[in-house]
């Protein structure tokens, strides 16, 4: 068998180990508290349930649009207008089977040999592996704790020259939890007027879960940008829908043609039942949200009291999402020694730096949407070990 080399580039997010191995060692009969996986422990809010299972019933069972319902792409671009004041037509919103897609999409619509495409690092994994994949070279921007882990202009700014083809930005920030506030990211897209060549993929899709009632510093603030700008965002986060598989982008124009192609090629369209739930959840009231956030706030303080009473644990305060990245150098293990060590002896499961890119060898990342009795547990399992 001859396999594509391209394929043979891509990476993966070793989230998905760290989960079937904590499924294994729970089979074996082993506690575990998984502080791993991104996502919610709250269910999804259940008018979103109610009107998925009522379009079953009233036998919505068919192909959609590729690109989506049009009342689905109404519903977002209505979203949008209300959150950020900006006007979308929904043509230029596309309906995907989750957030990933877009990613995807953009970094395939841009990569290719003798580009060069810049990405955070630490990041979203499947940025640098879907760069890899279509031949482009890679460009890590490397956020530091010393900044806590929010962007550098200038640095991003310097590492832009002739052959960059897409400037990856995500904020708040995965896995850092890190949240870049307005006026650094008005500084950015300001320096960016300088390079109308190079196209930007915001992802966005922890937009919603920003913390300290600060404004969400999205790249809709700017329209002089529309034209080279792909935001990505979803249900995902925002509405624990992780595994409804559903997202939105919002393209330039002129790109729409070649989105719907690649949703033809790719997947026909997203689960029809799935879109009247969507609809139900960004049109329905936003209590779950709400009540998700007061509590977010609360088990925010308390894994990050935890964490720092941990002797060699140091912890920055998040900004947004569900995260946080603490620097386990103190401890003299390295993030990956510090993740098995816990995992094996303790057993808590998170996420190694590394599984990020390179640089974030001595972090380590909780999710802490999980209950306040698993966190405080964690913690003291964690303590026990490291005594
Ligand atoms: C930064 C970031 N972008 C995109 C995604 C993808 O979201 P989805 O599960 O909707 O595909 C994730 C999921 O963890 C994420 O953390």
């Amino acid at each position: 068998m001859k396999i594509a080399k391209s394929v043979n580039r891509l990476g993966t997010e070793a989230v998905y180990n760290i989960f079937a191995e904590t499924k294994k060692l729970g089979e074996q009969g082993k506690e575990i508290i998984d502080l791993s996986l991104g996502q919610s422990d709250f269910k999804s809010p259940s008018h979103a349930v109610e009107a998925a299972i009522q379009a079953l019933k009233d036998g919505h069972h068919g192909y959609t649009l590729p690109t989506g319902m049009i009342e689905c792409r109404v519903a977002v671009s209505r979203k949008i207008k209300n959150l950020y004041k900006a006007n979308i037509d929904p043509e230029r919103i596309v309906i995907m089977p989750g957030g990933k897609p877009t990613m995807s999409f953009a970094i395939s619509f841009f990569g290719e040999s003798g580009g060069e495409i810049i990405y955070p690092d630490p990041g979203f994994p499947i940025y640098e592996s879907m760069i890899k994949y279509t031949g482009a070279k890679a460009i890590p921007y490397n956020l530091t704790i010393r900044e806590n882990f929010s962007i550098d202009v200038d640095n991003i700014l310097s590492l832009i020259n002739e052959n960059t083809r897409l400037l990856i930005i995500n904020n708040p920030h995965n896995p850092s939890g890190s949240l870049t506030e307005k006026g650094t990211i008005d500084q950015l897209a300001e320096g960016l007027k300088n390079f109308p060549n190079v196209m930007i993929l915001c992802d966005e899709i922890y937009d919603r879960l920003i913390f300290d009632k600060k404004d969400i510093p999205t790249f809709f603030n700017y329209p002089e940008l529309y034209n080279r700008l792909i935001i990505l965002n979803g249900w995902s986060k925002t509405y624990a829908m992780t595994g409804w598989r559903l997202g939105w982008g919002v393209w330039p124009e002129s790109l729409i043609e070649h989105v719907h192609k690649f949703c033809v090629n790719n997947h026909s369209c997203v689960n029809t039942a799935a879109q009247y739930g969507a609809i139900a959840a960004m049109d329905g009231p936003e209590d779950h949200l709400n009540d998700m956030m007061n509590e977010f706030t609360i088990r925010r303080k308390l894994i990050l009291d935890g964490l720092r009473s941990l002797k060699g644990v140091e912890c920055g305060l998040p900004g947004g999402s569900f995260f946080v990245f603490p620097n386990v150098k103190g401890t003299r293990m390295s993030g990956e020694e510090f993740t098995e060590k816990c995992l094996q002896e303790a057993g808590v499961a998170m996420v190694p730096g590394t599984a990020f890119g390179k640089f974030a060898t001595d972090h380590v990342r909780f999710n802490f949407a999980t209950s306040r009795e698993n966190i405080s547990k964690a913690i003291e399992k964690i303590d026990k070990i490291l005594k």
